[in-house]
């Protein structure tokens, strides 16, 4: 089966979080299901600098009055059909805002552009290539069913993957003029969404299937305090809905092999995971000891609970624990930490930014990672810290909840604990969070079997991968 996959990030190229990641390893996973999976994604210049010898397939003279080209070209193993169009994405700056984090006016114009070249491609606008499915990801990408189902398309199955709920790309009823929809396109059966402009609404009225990405958070979002205003859409089409885990890239995130580490290892040789302590201690400018070492690598943002975490700094220093923290995101979030940090030299570094290469590291050199988000549709951090030995600490929502094995005494004598969960994410859980995981540190035989069985655990594409596919071939027969 051919598909077309829409979205507004793929790793190696962009990625500002998750959805890259997904949505750069899931076509690699379905080869080997059978299917021929094309990405459609904005030329943003990181994009467009990667691209060797690009072919032209097809030409906009005025895509929402813009002249844009559709591009294709193989980047690895990956298929893309790439956006260039100058007017929307060559831009400085990330792909939903500038560097200073204000987001870019006109995305709704960009996104709406991205997802009707998408129907444009669904209904043979290239004459080389043609798909079986759309497969639309997150609101940047939802409107695509949508320009499917009102416009001239093909009637194909049309797949929206919720990546996280509370990105929704919800504007006024102003610019529905402007989005080339028929008439009646605007309705509660279409784009309208309390009165205004909805894209994600949009693609879920008008998808034969909806995926998100763990069981759990397909549960959550039925429910009032987690549908974000979605959950009786959601309700309704529950029948359409499927939960699906994300899996990870097994080869990207491969401690015996992974370059961005000062020293491979695996979990028959835990040992050599000191070296990467040792630098990860270096570059934030830790103390050399034995306490274990708590990494963040996270959005700073209220979803990640990353308020209650900097709230919780001092009580984590105060029991013994060190942390280093990549991320950034909320202005104010990362001035309470570089505070946090100043209050506690050599127990506490921040780093915000975003570095790919001291990730990995990260995940290979600290002894637990901090997950204590408030909702997390999948979550990927704690799948790369049970990968890596770095024991994760996680709220119980969501995939988080669906992905580890909390070390409670008949898990931690069985031999099946993962990590730490608490709940309900709050501060004061958190805190008991961190003592126990202190606690359980500093049983070292425990904590070890704890790593190793972490280690073991698959989590790679396979199994979900073959959801996919299966899900694809039953809406297409
Ligand atoms: P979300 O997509 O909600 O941010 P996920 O856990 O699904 O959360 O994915 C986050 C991805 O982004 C992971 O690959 C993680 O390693 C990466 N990441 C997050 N913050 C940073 C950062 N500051 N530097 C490098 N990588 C980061
Ligand atoms: C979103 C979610 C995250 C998920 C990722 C990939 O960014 O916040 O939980 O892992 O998408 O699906």
């Amino acid at each position: 089966m051919k598909i077309l996959s829409v979205a507004s990030e793929i790793y190696p190229l962009i990625k500002t979080g998750g959805l890259g990641d997904v949505v750069g390893a899931l076509p690699l996973a379905l080869t080997s299901h059978g299917m021929q999976v094309r990405t459609l994604v904005p030329g943003y210049p990181s994009v467009l600098s990667r691209l060797v010898k690009p072919k032209k397939v097809h030409a906009y003279d005025a895509l929402f009055g813009a002249s844009a080209t559709i591009l294709s070209a193989k980047v690895g193993d990956l298929d893309l059909y790439v956006l260039d169009c100058p007017a929307f994405f060559s831009r400085e700056g990330g792909p939903y805002a500038d560097w200073r984090g204000n987001e870019w006016n006109d995305n709704w114009r960009r996104f709406a552009a991205l997802s009707c070249v998408g129907a444009d491609i669904a209904s043979g606008a290239l004459k080389t290539w043609r798909p079986d499915l759309v497969h639309a990801h997150d609101w940047q990408a939802a409107m695509t069913p949508a320009y499917m189902r009102f416009g001239m398309a093909a009637n194909i199955p049309k797949v929206v993957t919720i990546h996280n709920l509370a990105f929704q790309g919800r504007y006024g009823q102003d610019i529905f003029p402007q989005l080339g929809l028929p008439p009646e396109a605007w309705g509660v059966d279409g784009v309208e969404y309390y009165g205004g402009t909805g894209f994600l609404k949009a693609g879920l009225v008008s998808a034969d299937a909806i995926t998100t990405v763990s069981p759990t958070y397909a549960e959550e979002i039925r429910q009032p305090e987690n549908g974000m205003g979605l959950d009786g859409l959601v309700t309704g089409r529950a029948d359409r809905l499927h939960g699906i885990l994300n899996g990870i890239d097994a080869a990207l995130w491969d401690p015996a092999t992974d370059p961005d580490l000062v020293r491979a290892f695996s979990h028959r040789s835990l040992a050599a995971r000191k070296a990467n302590r040792r630098a990860v201690e270096k570059r934030f400018g830790l103390k050399r000891d034995g306490a274990p070492l708590f990494v963040v690598v996270s959005r700073l943002t209220w979803q990640k609970g990353m308020d209650m975490l900097a709230d919780a700094v001092d009580h984590l220093v105060g029991m013994g624990g060190k942390l280093a923290v990549l991320g950034s995101g909320d202005h104010p979030l990362e001035g309470a930490f570089l505070a946090a940090a100043d209050r506690h030299r050599g127990r506490v570094g921040v780093q915000i930014s975003y570095d790919e290469t001291l990730a990995h590291l990260m995940q290979a050199g600290g002894d637990a990672i901090l997950i204590p988000s408030r909702f997390e549709p999948c979550g990927l951090t704690q799948l790369y810290g049970l990968r890596y030995g770095c024991v994760p600490v996680v709220a119980r929502v969501g995939g988080l909840a669906d992905t580890v094995i909390d070390a409670n005494e008949a898990a931690i004598a069985s031999g099946a604990a993962t990590g730490v969960q608490f709940g309900p994410p709050n501060p004061y859980q958190l805190r008991r969070a961190i003592t126990r995981t202190i606690e359980l540190h500093a049983d070292r035989a425990a904590w070890t079997i704890m790593q190793r069985t972490g280690m073991r655990a698959n989590f790679s594409w396979d199994r979900s991968a073959a959801r996919y596919a299966a899900l694809y071939r039953s809406l297409a027969a």
